[in-house]
């Protein structure tokens, strides 16, 4: 039987389809094992986003080809994701001992394709591009038992400037409601407690008759589930009606990924955004009437061509005024053939570091802030899984903070996943004692 070994670059959409490939190749008697040295087939899923995903990815290739058997011995290698899409045939002249290269439209023909490979010994590059898998059954693996990723789309119709996703993942295309609340009720079925809609866009999900609103609702009501996620956000296509939906939903978890990329009308109008510094604002000011103490994150890119001070400080200004609970700060990486590589990368490497660390330091002033804010408070934690200490448990506020819960066990006392007194699963509810950044400590209420 052949073992095959996964590992994943890039974004929650990469996670969940390296899920799918390998709920795809079990179904065909295949076996999932999770130390490569076991393995007869080899799959890197690689990110494109900026050069460094790039490289880690490929860097991670290089060792485990040397790590590797070789000759008759050695594992079939699999490149998978954005980057094979991107690169097509010029990985197997970079990297020669890769055999297949497959794009993320075309997962569903992995078996055939290594089966192919072993038969004939000819390299296999699938990285055409179709839509019809999208209408499919997906017979996802996933790897946590309380919380699973749910694709609802692919694709990206935006063209930001800088962003290479349009090309690597194909145009906008929805997943039919029908077959994501299917996939929704048998994950409630099994004992999933939380979903994460996914998608590069998903506010501008549509399928035939329902809008990403329409299909929130739909989810939000189905039976088992406890909580419902969804990202990533764009603010030129969040619309009231999906505020108040938010809003009004209780399943729905307070947070928001809503990316900003920069604070300066005039290099939001280069990167193509299609909104203003002051329409973000007022999104965030509506989102926190609709929802109150909901937590909102974001993405800010540093040093995009022909950035001045003045539009960097326009960029910390406004993350000090959205406070948003975190930011994900980036330097700008020119993308070859993406309509910003045409511009000049005119800030100096030094000065994108310089302004991302001070976005860094005024985010995390503000998310210590926060958090400290929720000392002494209550919060509904959805417990997942013991802490690496085996005696704490672990889990999620709505808002997304991590929560260490002492779980009052004696000193060098252990428990284990199996042990049924645990709530994993559950929702309960933890007073805060203390706090850092992003994590909170604290003692469950129902365990004193
Ligand atoms: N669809 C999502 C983003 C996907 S990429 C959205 O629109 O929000 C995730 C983040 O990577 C982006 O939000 C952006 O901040 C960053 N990013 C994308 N391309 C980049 C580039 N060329 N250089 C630096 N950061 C980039
Ligand atoms: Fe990239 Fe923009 Fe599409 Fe997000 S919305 S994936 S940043 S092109
Ligand atoms: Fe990377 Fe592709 Fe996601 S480029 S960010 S893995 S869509």
């Amino acid at each position: 039987m052949l073992k095959f070994f996964i590992t994943t670059f890039g974004c929650q959409m990469n996670i969940y389809d390296s899920e799918l490939m390998a709920g795809i190749l079990q179904a065909y008697g295949y076996q999932q094992v999770f130390e490569p040295r076991d393995a007869g087939l080899i799959i890197i899923n690689t990110c494109s986003v900026r050069e460094h995903a790039e490289e880690r990815a490929f860097a991670n290739l290089w060792d485990l080809y040397h790590q590797a058997p070789k000759k008759a011995k050695k594992p079939v290698f699999c490149v998978a994701g954005c980057t094979a899409k991107k690169m097509g045939e010029e990985i197997f002249q970079k990297y020669p001992f890769v055999d297949l290269v497959v794009s993320p439209a075309n997962v569903y023909d992995l078996p055939k394709l290594v089966n192919t490979f072993q038969k004939t010994r000819r390299k296999q590059l699938a990285i055409k591009n179709q839509t019809s898998y999208i209408k499919k059954n997906f017979p996802v693996i996933h790897a946590n038992k309380i919380k699973a990723l749910v694709t609802i789309m692919q694709g990206c119709n935006n063209y930001c400037a800088y962003c290479v996703v349009p090309y690597v993942r194909g145009a906008e295309i929805s997943r039919p409601l029908k077959n994501i609340v299917a996939e929704v009720k048998g994950l409630a079925k099994k004992g999933y407690r939380e979903v994460t809609l996914l998608g590069q866009n998903v506010n501008s999900y549509h399928d035939s008759k329902n809008d990403f609103t329409d299909l929130l609702k739909k989810i939000s009501s189905l039976p088992g589930l406890l909580r419902v996620r969804f990202m990533t956000n764009h603010p030129k296509d969040m619309s009231g009606t999906l505020i108040k939906a938010i809003g009004q939903l209780d399943k729905v978890c307070g947070h928001v990924h809503l990316p900003l990329q920069s604070g300066s009308d005039r290099i939001l109008k280069a990167m193509n955004r299609g909104y203003t510094a002051s329409h973000f604002l007022g999104l965030v000011k509506a989102l926190r009437r609709a929802k109150p103490d909901i937590a909102i994150t974001t993405d800010i890119i540093v040093g995009f061509p022909g950035e001045t001070k003045k539009d960097f400080q326009k960029t910390l200004a406004l993350v000090k005024q959205a406070k948003f609970d975190a930011s994900f700060v980036f330097k700008y990486s020119p993308r070859p053939g993406t309509s910003a590589a045409e511009l000049a990368d005119d800030v100096s490497a030094t000065e994108k570091q310089r302004r991302l660390e001070l976005v860094n330091l005024a985010q995390q002033k503000i998310a210590r802030e926060l958090s400290q804010n929720l000392i002494g408070k209550e919060v509904e934690v959805l417990v997942e899984d013991l802490a690496t200490d085996g005696k704490n448990l672990f889990g999620k506020t709505t808002g997304y903070r991590t929560v260490i819960i002492d779980t009052s066990l004696a000193p060098g006392q252990r428990s284990t996943t199996n042990d049924q007194r645990l709530p994993l699963g559950q929702l309960i509810p933890v007073k805060i004692t203390s706090a850092k950044n992003w994590t909170l400590y604290g003692k469950s209420a129902i365990r004193e």
